[in-house]
């Protein structure tokens, strides 16, 4: 596990922008594991940026985001489609045929979660994915459980999850409580992991995240096991390492 500690939310941006940049470039038929979240926001319009300076074409990748809210219509300003479409898709040259979520509505939950996997299966996997830190240690909505889920399932979202999501709602009974993620499994086969944390509201669960002991009550601190992981934070959010 590598930490690359940068002095501000705008550096992670720059250094996580740079990263993905670089990979797209050497492998332009890439497969990309994308996150929403306030985190990444801001690698998004660097991305923006640098396409708009022709130092990067998204034409040919392949996309799978995380997670999606389980209920929600693709077109509802809240659905993380929404989001995705708003802040990076439809601002590149990226082809939205190749462009994923979880199916939200009008299937089983199950046949979605099954599909999903498929997708993934089909493209060959993620060669990178992009991951952003809950405040109660998940990843994707991998909430913390007893286990470590595999594939892409349903899940319950956390009463913490709920209260920090329903900062984008109007209160936090809009939130919806269920989402489909993909599971931990087809995270940790991702090729290359990089994990933005950005706060200090995010400094202990980074400790327990990347110095603890690796337990499903904690589900990023699994992350220590892949061989490629690569977490990017500012001088906030490491304030608690003991590297740091
Ligand atoms: C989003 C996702 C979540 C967020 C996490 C952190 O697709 O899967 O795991 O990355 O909740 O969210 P922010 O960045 O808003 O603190």
């Amino acid at each position: 596990m590598q930490f690359v500690i940068a002095d501000t939310y705008e550096s992670v941006s720059a250094q996580a922008a740079q990263e993905l940049i670089s990979f797209v470039n050497e492998s332009p038929y890439c497969v990309l594991g994308l996150a929403t979240g306030s985190t990444p926001l801001g690698m998004y319009s660097k991305l923006v940026e640098a396409y708009h300076a022709g130092e990067v074409s998204f034409e040919n990748v392949t996309t799978f985001n995380l997670d999606e809210y389980w209920g929600i219509d693709p077109a509802n300003s809240q659905s993380y489609r929404h989001y995705m479409d708003e802040h990076f898709f439809n601002l590149v040259n990226i082809d939205k045929n190749r462009t994923s979520l979880p199916q939200s509505q009008g299937v089983l939950p199950q046949v979605a979660c099954n599909s999903y996997d498929e997708l993934i299966f089909e493209a060959g996997g993620i060669d990178f994915q992009l991951l952003g830190l809950g405040n109660n240690g998940h990843i994707g909505f991998n909430e913390p459980a007893p286990n470590f889920p595999v594939g892409t399932h349903l899940v319950d979202l956390a009463p913490s999850t709920i209260q920090a999501n329903s900062r984008l709602f109007s209160c936090a009974d809009e939130v919806p409580r269920q989402a489909i993620t993909m599971g931990i499994g087809t995270i940790m086969h991702a090729r290359k992991v990089v994990v933005l944390v950005s706060g200090a509201g995010k400094a202990e669960i980074v400790v327990k995240a990347f110095e603890g002991p690796v337990v499903p009550e904690v589900p990023a601190s699994i992350l220590q096991l892949h061989p490629h992981v690569e977490v990017i934070l500012d001088r906030a959010a490491a304030s608690q390492l003991s590297l740091a």
